[in-house]
């Protein structure tokens, strides 16, 4: 299976066992919105918990807040998204279609990767084990001129997009004989800037004046509220404020099921500092985070950090956690150093003092921030598309999985009465009652014992515990474990700490 035919499989998966369904799916969907199902509403939950635990609970200088979507609109003018905040659009006046500009030039680089890529295949079957790639890449006519055309559209691309130069964007697809996809025509019209924020009217008078906005960031909830947490918290800086909300953005790329979407949630951290010590927790935020992620066991080596060259204007250093999802590494989550720039402008723009006195030394300051931004959506593709595996088993069958990090899993065991009979029900019920106040558990006593299996391999589910009739003879159970399918007998009464022991959020803070 290739990686996009596996990343089908997985959004259908998805959608079978209740993890994420197509928003108003009877009306045929809403483009880049989806809802969560009966078990990704609880993946998610977990997430949430698993990073709110570890900024509000391991970090004694952090605390967290719950601001409103709707903010004074002042607030937008402030951080700079009113006036900046836009995508460069380009329509095909033959389809009526639009498409973001720099995407459209970003695909075509791709696809002379792609040749290139193609060129050194073909070499390799030709010349098979005396195929030296680095040699080839360097020698082949057909490599170096492809490799010469990207770096002259490439070279142009960063310009233009450094100069914000839209119709060097347009000149390039021209040049470039991008066509539209859906009419294949080189009908362009003008480049143009498009904000991506959300708007609507405040009370029932449609002017200008009552515009408001849906947020695009979380994180301007956190520094209006700033001044407010650091008074009545009476915190001293460095500290920090965490949240975890919506967002809105107008995507006009929304492709990637839940990667790129119009609806999303943040889990954002702004950290504020001493000016001038911002590098020191840029690292140790940096560190920290990649620590957060590789704890979950999914493996070091499928993240990386990539480090911004060309930094936005309100930021001094800037990193990407990227995660190895099925169509490549891609940003995860965003580490900022922000400087003063929220603070400051909007000191300035709402007139009120946002200063720290610091009692040490005596000195007032506006803070530097470190900010920590993650996409909730896209860590629980993540989680899913890593986990989600169809493995071969040794009687010929293939089973579907879900081998998600424990704690993340939304049903953390299934309680399974091997027949619907003899008293076998009564004890599996019994055991439910015992555990569903400490773990998400599910009863089920419908199909063979082996389709029961199959159904909690899929949706993730870590223990099935099956009662038979030697249960009623010793109170023993079968616990079975999904990732190596072993089955142990064990005594009724220590199924809690046995599963306790895998399932507990708290074992893997605790290596944080
Ligand atoms: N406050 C900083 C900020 O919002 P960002 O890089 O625009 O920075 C942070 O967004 C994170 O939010 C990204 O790393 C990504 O995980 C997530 N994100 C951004 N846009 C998204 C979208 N349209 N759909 C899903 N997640 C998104």
């Amino acid at each position: 299976m290739t990686q996009e035919e596996l990343f089908k499989v997985l959004v259908a998966h998805c959608k079978e066992y209740g993890y994420i369904f197509p928003s108003s799916e009877i009306y045929d969907g809403l483009a880049a919105v989806y809802d969560y199902g009966q078990m990704g509403v609880e993946l998610k939950n977990n997430i949430k918990q698993y990073w709110w635990n570890a900024m509000t609970r391991l970090n004694e200088n952090i605390v967290g807040i719950d601001a409103a979507v709707f903010m004074h609109p002042k607030t937008w003018v402030a951080s700079g998204h009113v006036a900046a905040f836009n995508d460069p659009l380009i329509d095909n006046k033959d389809s009526k279609k639009r498409y973001r500009a720099d995407v459209l030039i970003e695909d075509y680089l791709a696809k002379i990767e792609e040749k290139i890529n193609k060129e050194v295949e073909k070499g390799r079957r030709k010349f098979g084990e005396s195929f030296d790639e680095a040699k080839f890449r360097e020698t082949n006519p057909n490599v170096l001129r492809e490799k010469a055309h990207y770096e002259e559209v490439h070279g142009r691309y960063l310009k233009a997009e450094a100069a914000n130069d839209l119709a060097e964007y347009r000149q390039i697809i021209l040049d470039c004989g991008i066509v539209c996809p859906i009419s294949g025509t080189k009908n362009w019209t003008d480049v143009r800037q498009f904000n991506l924020m959300f708007s609507t009217q405040f009370g029932s008078v449609g002017d200008e004046a009552n515009t408001v906005y849906l947020r695009p960031e979380t994180a301007q909830g956190i520094f209006v509220d700033y001044i407010n947490v650091q008074k009545t918290g009476r915190m001293k800086i460095p500290f920090g404020i965490a949240q975890i909300g919506k967002a809105f953005r107008n995507e006009v790329v929304a492709r990637q099921f839940i990667f790129r979407m119009r609806e999303f949630e943040q889990m954002e951290m702004e950290f504020f500092v001493k000016p001038g010590t911002e590098m020191e927790w840029f690292s140790k935020w940096k560190e920290q985070r990649m620590k957060w992620h590789v704890n979950l066991g999914m493996g070091a080596e499928n993240y990386r950090f990539h480090d911004h060259e060309k930094l936005a204007h309100y930021a001094n250093a800037a990193t990407d956690i990227e995660f190895n999802f099925p169509f490549g590494f891609k940003e995860l989550e965003g580490i900022h150093s922000r400087t003063d720039f929220d603070l400051g402008n909007h000191q300035k723009l709402s007139g009120k003092k946002l200063q720290y006195f610091d009692p040490e030394t005596g000195e007032s300051y506006v803070p530097y921030c470190v900010e920590t931004s993650i996409g909730l959506d896209r860590m629980f593709l993540a989680v899913l598309s890593h986990s989600y595996k169809v493995e071969q088993l040794e009687n010929g069958e293939t089973r579907t999985v879900l081998s998600l990090p424990a704690p993340l899993a939304p049903v953390k065991a299934a309680i399974l009465p091997l027949v619907k009979k003899d008293g076998l029900p009564e004890i599996a019920r019994e055991i439910l009652r015992d555990l569903r106040c400490d773990f998400n558990c599910q009863y089920d006593e419908k199909d063979s014992i082996g389709k029961r299996y199959r159904r909690q391999d899929a949706i993730g589910t870590p223990f099935c515990i099956t009662v038979d009739h030697q249960t009623l003879e010793d109170r023993t159970v079968t616990l079975r474990e999904r990732d190596s399918m072993n089955q142990v007998r064990v005594p009724m009464a220590v199924l809690k700490e046995k599963i306790n022991e895998k399932v507990n959020l708290n074992e893997i803070l605790k290596n944080l």
